[in-house]
C-alpha cells in the first residue's frame, strides 16, 4: 500500500514534469513568466486597437478571442509577482511599491480583468469603443502606480 501510494506519486511527479517541459516553461523565474503574460496582454490590446483605428473590421469573434486571451494572462501575470521577485536574473520594470501595496495592486489586476470580460462580451460595433477605453483605463492606472516606464 505505501509503495503503492509511493509509486503512484512518482508517476504523478513525472507526468506533470512532461507536461511542463511540453510548454517549455520549466524553470522560467516569475519575471519572466510576468512579462510573458504581460506581452500576450500587449498583443492582444493590439489587436483590439487596430479595430479602434479601423486598421482591422469589426468582428464580434475576434473581439471575443483577444479579450479573452487579454483577461486570462492578467489573471495568470498575478501569480508572478511573489515576494522575493522585486528583483532576480532579469531586468524588471515592476515597481518595488507592488509588495508593499498587494491589495490594491490584485484589485486594479482584478478590474482589468473584469474590463477584459465586458469587452469579450461585445458583440455590437456600437459598444466597442466604450469598451476599449475603459479597458485601457485599467492598463493604465495599474502601469503608472506599479510599472518603471521603459526607456
Ligand atoms: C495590476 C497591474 C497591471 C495591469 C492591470 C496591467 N499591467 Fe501591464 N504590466 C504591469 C507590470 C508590473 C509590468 C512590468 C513587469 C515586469 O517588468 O516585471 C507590466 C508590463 C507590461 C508590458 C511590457 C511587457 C514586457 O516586458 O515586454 C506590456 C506590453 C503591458 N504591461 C501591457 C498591458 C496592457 C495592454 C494592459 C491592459 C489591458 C496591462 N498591461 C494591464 C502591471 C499591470
Amino acid at each position: 500500500m505505501f509503495f503503492r501510494l509511493v509509486s503512484s506519486s512518482r508517476t504523478a511527479i513525472i507526468g506533470a514534469v512532461a507536461v511542463i517541459g511540453v510548454t517549455g516553461a520549466a524553470f522560467a523565474g516569475p519575471i519572466e513568466d510576468r512579462q510573458a503574460n504581460m506581452k500576450n496582454v500587449g498583443k492582444a490590446m493590439g489587436a483590439l486597437a487596430a479595430i479602434a483605428k479601423k486598421e482591422a473590421p469589426f468582428d464580434a469573434a475576434v473581439v471575443n478571442t483577444n479579450a479573452t486571451t487579454l483577461a486570462e494572462n492578467v489573471k495568470e501575470a498575478k501569480a508572478h509577482f511573489p515576494d522575493g521577485s522585486e528583483t532576480g536574473d532579469k531586468e524588471t520594470w515592476a515597481k518595488a511599491e507592488i509588495w508593499q501595496n498587494k491589495a490594491d495592486f490584485d484589485t486594479k489586476a482584478d478590474k482589468s480583468v473584469d474590463a477584459a470580460m465586458k469587452m469579450a462580451a461585445v458583440t455590437d460595433e456600437a459598444d466597442f469603443g466604450a469598451a476599449l477605453g475603459a479597458l485601457g483605463a485599467t492598463c493604465k492606472a495599474c502601469h503608472e502606480d506599479y510599472r518603471r516606464p521603459k526607456q
